[in-house]
């Protein structure tokens, strides 16, 4: 398989994570991935918030929610096991107001430019963006569209078939790995 396919297939969601600094060096490129980034029109209206330092870290924690699909105390990272990064995208409604699709590839180029580097991360969709919104110091015109969280991972995360429409949950194996169902390329595709 080539490297980029081998990329995609191993790059998946990561929860729980190794206690070691993410260099400098690494979040610039992760950035840099992101300033890379297709967007409508060109117009760019994202922009990123980094945070790095570890009582701050734990502040966004404090607002993120882990995992829907597991009990809590499966899904939830636990003392020891936390993200070490968060990275926080905000849309700027001024440029432009409809600019989802653009933060989705800007948060599939960073967490790819991460992974290229051993980087896990989890792209976290349940947070209290009110609350982080007011941390952050947004401006009416800024929207958290969402934060990514990052670390090296503890754990493994592999692709099974899905082998019936309904087994989409994730779950975890007697390792503690994730097991990730996805649907099979030919309930997905239709040739005309
Ligand atoms: C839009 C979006 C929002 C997500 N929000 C969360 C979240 O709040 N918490 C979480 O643990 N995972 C979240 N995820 C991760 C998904 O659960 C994960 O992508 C899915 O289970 C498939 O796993 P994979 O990324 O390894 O393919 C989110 C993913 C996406 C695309």
């Amino acid at each position: 398989m080539d490297q980029l396919m081998e990329l995609l297939r191993t790059r998946r969601t990561y929860r729980r994570f190794e206690q070691r600094e993410i260099s400098k060096e690494i979040v610039d490129e992760i950035l840099t991935a992101a300033r890379l980034a297709s967007s409508a029109a060109n117009r760019q209206p994202l922009s990123y918030i980094v945070i790095r330092e570890p009582e701050k870290v734990a502040d966004v924690f404090a607002y993120t929610r882990w995992a829907g699909a597991l009990p809590p105390e499966q899904g939830q990272p636990k003392e020891g096991e936390r993200p070490v990064l968060f990275i926080a995208v905000v849309e700027n409604l001024d440029i432009n107001r409809d600019c989802d699709t653009d933060a989705g590839l800007a948060i599939s180029n960073m967490t790819l430019a991460a992974w290229n580097k051993g980087v896990g991360s989890c792209m976290i969709g349940a947070c209290d963006k009110a609350a982080l919104s007011q941390m952050f110091g947004l401006t009416e015109n800024q929207k958290l569209h969402t934060v990514v969280a990052f670390g090296y991972p503890s754990h493994v995360s592999r692709i099974v078939d899905m082998e019936s429409p309904e087994e989409f949950k994730y779950y975890l194996d007697k390792n503690r790995d994730y097991v990730v169902p996805k649907r099979k390329l030919a309930d997905v595709v239709r040739y005309l």
